[in-house]
C-alpha cells in the first residue's frame, strides 16, 4: 500500500526514481508525486492524479535536475486520490518534503496542536501533519533533521515507512519504518531507499531491510547509520538479493497477471525443489526438521491470513486434518486480533501471506507470540516483515508476484502446505507409506498437468465472451474445492467487478438457490472426488432452475457433459491436490473475462498488492 523510493548519489536521480515508482505502482496507483533538491538546494515538488504515467506528462517540460531525490505512488487512506493529496507533502516553510506509506492514527491530535500552534494545512492526509511535526520540532529544538525525525516518530501512534529530505541540505535522506517495509540498497557511491527491493535490483543487489523503529540517516559517499527511535544505533547485516530483473517485466505477455497465470508450472517445480527428493520418495522441509517435536506434539492448529492466502488456508485445514490429524482452524487475521482468541502455549500459528507485509497478519502473529505460541511463516518475498517475525517458515519462491490478483503465489502457498502436512504426518506415524509415496508423486506430475491445462486457454477465453455482460457469477465446490470456489469468485469480483459469491455445493438450498434463474452464470468444480455423486445431485438441483452451468470436470467425464451447459477438461489428480489444478482455468476465466470488460487487470480499481494498512 503505497511504494515509496528514494536516491541519493552521482546519477540523475529522476530517471531512477520514475522507472522505481512503475516498478512500485502494484502498491498503489491514484496518485504519485516527486520531490528532487536541483542546483540551487531548492526543492521542486511536482504530483499528479493518476498513475506514474500521469506524473511523467505532468513533468515533461519541468526542471528534472538533480541527484537526490524521492518519490510515492499512493493508495489513498486518508483524503481522497487528487493533486493536493499526492505525497511529498511540504512543510509549512517549504523546507522539507516527506513521502509516507502507513497510517499516523493520531493524526487528529497532533493536527489540532499544530493549527494551535500556527500552522496550516493544505492537503487531508494524515503524512502532511508528520512533516508538519517534524518542522515544528525542528524548530522549537533548534536541531537537526534526523533528531527532529527521532523527537517526531515518538510522538506518532500508527505505521510508516517515510522518507525525507530539506532545502539546502542535498546530501542527506532521512528514512524510517514501523509496520511498513523499507529496504536501504547499497550501491557504490550512491544509496536507494524502497518500499521492496524492485526499485533497486537493477543497480546493486546489496540491501539492508530496516527493521521496526528504525531511522537511517543515509548521507551521500557515507555509509548509512541506523539509529532507533529510543536513539540506539544498530548494525545490520547486507543481505543479498535473490530478485532477478525478468521477474519484473511482462515479458510478452499483455498483463502481469497473465504471465504469472502461465508461470505457475515453473514456480510449483521451485517451490517443490530441494524439498522432494529426486526419488520422489520423501519431502523435507527444513522448517518443520528443525522443531519437529513442536509439530508432533501440537495441541492444534491455527492458520491466519486475508483474502486469497486466507483461502489457501482453509485448504491447510483440510490438509492437516486429514493427514495429521491435528484440530485446525482458519481465521481472518483481521478478525483473531481483535476478538480477545483463546492461544495455548503448544498451539502452532501458521501465518500465510504473499508480500509477507500484510498488517492486520503482522498484528496477529505478535497476539500468537505473546501468548507464547509457536508461529510458522508460509510467505513469498524474502526477507519481509513475517518471515522475521516468525519463528521459523518457508518461502513459497515463486518470485515476484505484480499483478494485485494473486495467482502463482496462491498455488504455491497450497503446495507448501500440502508439503507440510506430508512432512508432519510422516513425523507423527499418520499417514501409510504408500499414500505418501502416491501423494508425492501426485505433487510431482502437477507443473506438467498444468501445462496441459494452460493450453486450454483459447477455448476458455472463447467461453469468456459468453459471460463477459454477466451482472452475478456463482461458484459452486465441495470438499477440497470449496476454497477453489471462494478463490474462483475472489478472482473475478475483483478484476472484473462482477459481483461473484461462493458456496459450498451443499449450501445452495439453504437460501442462495433462491438466486438461480437463466440469467445466472454457476461456476461448478464438478472433478471426481469421493462426493462426486452429490455434485452431479448439485447440478441437477441448478439445471432444474434453469440456471447455466460451467463445470470444470475430469476429462472424459461424460456424465458431467452431457449435464454441464459448458464444461472445462482437466487432467485427473489426487483429491487433496485438484485445487491446484481446479484453480487455473478459474484464474484464465477472470483474467479473460476482465479483458473483454477492457478493465485494468494488473492494476484493478481501488485495490492495492500489499496491505500494509489495517
Ligand atoms: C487477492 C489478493 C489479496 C491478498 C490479501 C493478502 O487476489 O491478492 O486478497 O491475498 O491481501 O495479502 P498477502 O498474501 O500479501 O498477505
Amino acid at each position: 500500500m503505497c511504494g515509496i523510493v528514494g536516491y541519493i548519489g552521482y546519477r540523475e536521480a529522476y530517471p531512477i526514481l520514475i522507472k522505481g515508482l512503475h516498478r512500485l505502482e502494484y502498491r498503489g496507483y491514484d496518485s504519485a508525486g516527486v520531490t528532487l533538491i536541483d542546483d540551487d538546494n531548492k526543492l521542486l515538488v511536482y504530483k499528479a492524479k493518476g498513475r506514474v504515467q500521469d506524473l511523467e506528462d505532468f513533468v515533461k517540460d519541468k526542471d528534472t535536475h538533480g541527484t537526490i531525490g524521492i518519490a510515492h505512488t499512493r493508495w489513498a487512506t486518508h483524503g481522497e486520490p487528487s493533486n493536493v493529496n499526492a505525497h511529498p507533502h511540504y512543510s509549512q516553510s517549504e523546507s522539507l518534503a516527506l513521502i509516507h506509506n502507513g497510517i499516523i492514527e493520531n493524526y487528529a491530535v497532533l493536527k489540532a496542536k499544530l493549527i494551535n500552534e500556527g500552522y496550516t494545512f493544505q492537503s487531508s492526509t494524515d503524512t502532511e501533519v508528520l512533516v508538519q511535526l517534524i518542522e515544528y520540532i525542528k524548530q522549537i529544538n533548534n536541531c537537526d533533521l534526523f533528531a527532529a525525525v527521532q523527537l517526531a516518530l515518538n510522538q506518532v501512534v500508527g505505521a510508516y515507512a517515510i522518507a525525507v529530505i530539506e532545502k539546502g541540505n542535498p546530501d542527506q535522506i532521512i528514512a524510517a519504518r514501523k509496520s511498513s517495509p523499507l529496504v536501504v540498497g547499497i550501491g557504490e557511491g550512491e544509496y536507494f531507499i524502497g518500499s521492496d527491493a524492485s526499485p533497486i535490483i537493477e543497480y546493486t543487489n546489496k540491501v539492508i531491510y530496516l527493521d521496526d523503529e528504525e531511522i537511517a540517516i543515509i548521507k551521500r559517499e557515507e555509509d548509512p547509520k541506523i539509529i532507533t527511535i529510543s536513539n540506539i544505533e544498530k548494525t545490520h547485516e547486507i543481505k543479498e538479493l535473490e530478485l532477478n530483473l525478468s521477474q519484473l517485466e511482462r515479458g510478452g505477455y499483455p498483463h502481469f497477471m497473465l504471465k504469472e497465470i502461465f508461470e505457475q508450472p515453473e514456480t510449483l517445480k521451485n517451490c517443490m525443489s530441494g524439498r522432494i527428493n529426486v526419488e520422489g520418495t520423501n519431502v523435507t522441509l527444513s522448517g518443520i526438521i528443525d522443531h519437529k517435536d513442536k509439530f508432533i506434539n501440537a495441541r492444534r492448529i491455527i492458520i491466519i491470513a486475508c483474502g486469497t492466502s486466507w483461502h489457501a488456508g482453509l485448504l491447510g485445514e483440510y490438509l492437516f486434518e486429514e493427514f495429521c490429524r491435528i484440530p485446525v482452524e482458519v481465521e481472518y487475521a483481521s478478525e483473531f486480533r481483535y476478538r480477545n482468541p483463546v492461544i495455548h502455549p503448544d498451539d502452532i500459528v501458521i501465518a500465510i501471506s504473499q508480500s509477507g507485509e500484510t498488517a492486520d497478519s503482522l498484528a496477529a502473529i505478535e497476539l500468537a507470540r505473546e501468548a507464547g505460541a509457536f508461529v510458522y511463516g508460509v510467505c513469498n518475498v524474502e526477507g519481509s516483515s513475517i518471515p522475521r517475525n516468525t519463528d521459523s517458515g518457508s518461502y513459497t519462491h515463486c518470485g515476484h508476484e505484480i499483478g494485485v490478483a494473486s495467482t502463482k503465489a496462491f498455488t504455491a502457498q497450497v503446495t507448501v502446505l500440502t508439503m507440510m502436512a506430508l512432512a508432519i504426518a510422516k513425523e507423527k506415524n499418520t499417514i501409510n507409506a504408500s499414500r505418501y509415496l502416491k501423494i508425492i508423486k501426485g505433487l510431482s506430475d502437477i507443473p506438467s498437468k498444468i501445462e496441459q491445462i494452460l493450453k486450454l486457454n483459447d477455448r476458455i477465453k472463447e467461453l469468456s465472451l459468453i459471460f463477459t455482460y454477466a451482472q452475478n457469477f456463482i461458484y459452486l465446490g465441495r470438499g477440497y474445492n470449496y476454497p477453489i470456489a471462494l478463490e474462483g469468485a475472489l478472482k473475478l469480483k475483483e478484476i472484473s467487478y462482477i459481483h461473484a459469491e461462493g458456496y459450498p455445493a451443499a449450501e445452495m438450498k439453504h437460501g442462495p438457490i433462491a438466486l438461480i434463474d437463466n440469467e445466472m452464470p454457476v461456476v461448478t468444480i464438478a472433478t471426481n472426488s469421493a462426493i462426486y455423486e452429490k455434485v452431479v445431485s448439485n447440478i441437477q438441483e441448478i439445471k432444474a432452475r434453469k440456471g447455466r452451468v460451467i463445470a470444470v470436470i475430469n476429462e472424459g467425464d461424460e456424465t458431467m457433459k452431457s449435464l454441464a451447459n459448458h464444461y472445462i477438461e482437466i487432467p485427473a489428480t489426487e483429491e487433496c491436490l485438484d485445487p491446484l489444478l481446479t484453480s487455473i482455468p478459474l484464474q484464465l476465466l477472470a483474467y479473460h473475462i476482465a479483458v473483454n470488460k477492457n478493465r485494468d487487470v494488473d492494476m484493478p480499481r481501488n485495490l492495492a498488492k500489499s496491505v500494509t494498512v489495517e
